[in-house]
């Protein structure tokens, strides 16, 4: 399976602070936003990974990420001309996608949350149809929503519903049999000019085809929408690594617990981040075992 992180829009919500960057590149605490989504495609255990991003900042993610062979990892980018939609990922991705599965995760999502690894890796497991999330939320109405029957079926699929029919909302995260390119094409636009990925689940859930993974009390699944939200994002990682000392999306850890780098690469890594507890954490990793367990709980 490979993965796709789009990372472009236009993130006027957040002005001022994205007049000149990218949303995805504005710290959550320690680490820029990307960190996050491009962990959660690692724990899924995706090794080949393409970053979407606008024609301004797509340099600025090279410039971070690099081609990923410091993770053990590959990544390629493409510029995305115009916020068309989420579904012209896979439009855009199609070379890359070749005749793989592929999984989708939105530049601006953050999930934290006991076993995730574990569930992403079965997921990621699966290559027929399309698997979606569902997240409890108090106001639906923002994002899309998936109404599910007493079996955890998905009955229906709407785009920011005035009244939404449920309260499980669906987060960033999509995982995708290769049908999802030919039903990407497809897709005309919405009301509000945009491809929609709604409209892509729609085809999978007409063809009895999709799986909905409801994520419970135990995962959060943050918002980084507003300035707020952001703020409340950053507050949130720092109380959780403050008191647990195990970090959050920390890229160069999952790296290295999943065997994909050695403990000098590792090492490397740190040295010039060692002024920050970053850097030091990282040295306190090479010292444990390479194991998985600290990821999976
Ligand atoms: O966050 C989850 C929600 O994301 C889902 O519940 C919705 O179904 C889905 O449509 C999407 O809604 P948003 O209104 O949050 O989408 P937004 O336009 O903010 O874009 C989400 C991310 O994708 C953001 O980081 C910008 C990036 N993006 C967006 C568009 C439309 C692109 O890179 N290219 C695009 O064309």
């Amino acid at each position: 399976m490979k993965g796709i992180i789009l990372a472009g829009g236009s993130g006027t919500r957040l002005y001022p602070l994205t007049k000149a960057i990218s949303k995805q590149m504005l710290p959550i605490y320690d680490k820029p936003m990307i960190y996050y989504p491009l962990s959660v495609l690692m724990l899924a255990g995706i090794k080949e990974v393409l970053i979407i991003s606008t024609p301004r900042d797509i340099a600025a993610f090279e410039e971070l990420l690099g081609d990923g062979s410091d993770y053990g990892m590959k990544f390629e980018y493409i510029i995305q001309e115009k916020p068309n939609g989420l579904a012209e990922a896979f439009v855009l991705g199609e070379e890359f996608i070749g005749k793989s599965s592929v999984a989708l995760v939105l530049g601006d999502n953050i999930f934290y949350g006991s076993d995730f690894g574990n569930r992403l890796q079965k997921v990621a497991a699966s290559e027929n149809g399309c698997t979606i999330f569902g997240c409890y939320v108090k106001d639906p109405r923002a994002y899309g929503v998936v109404e599910v029957d007493e079996n955890r079926n998905a009955i229906s699929i709407e785009e920011k519903p005035d009244m939404p029919k449920s309260s499980l909302a669906i987060p960033g995260l999509y995982f995708f049999s290769n049908e999802v390119i030919a039903v990407a094409k497809n897709v005309s636009p919405s009301i509000r000019g945009e491809k929609e990925i709604t409209s892509v689940i729609e085809h999978f859930l007409n063809k009895r085809t999709l799986k909905v993974e409801i994520l419970g009390r135990g995962l959060a699944w943050l918002d980084t929408g507003t300035h707020e939200s952001l703020l409340d994002a950053s507050n949130f990682v720092e109380a959780i690594q403050k008191r647990q000392g195990l970090y959050i999306a920390c890229i160069e850890e999952i790296a290295y617990r999943r065997g994909y780098i050695s403990k000098e690469k590792l090492l490397k890594l740190a040295k010039p981040l060692l002024k920050t507890e970053y850097g030091k954490y990282l040295e306190d990793i090479s010292k444990q075992p390479q194991s998985k367990v600290f990821l999976e709980v």
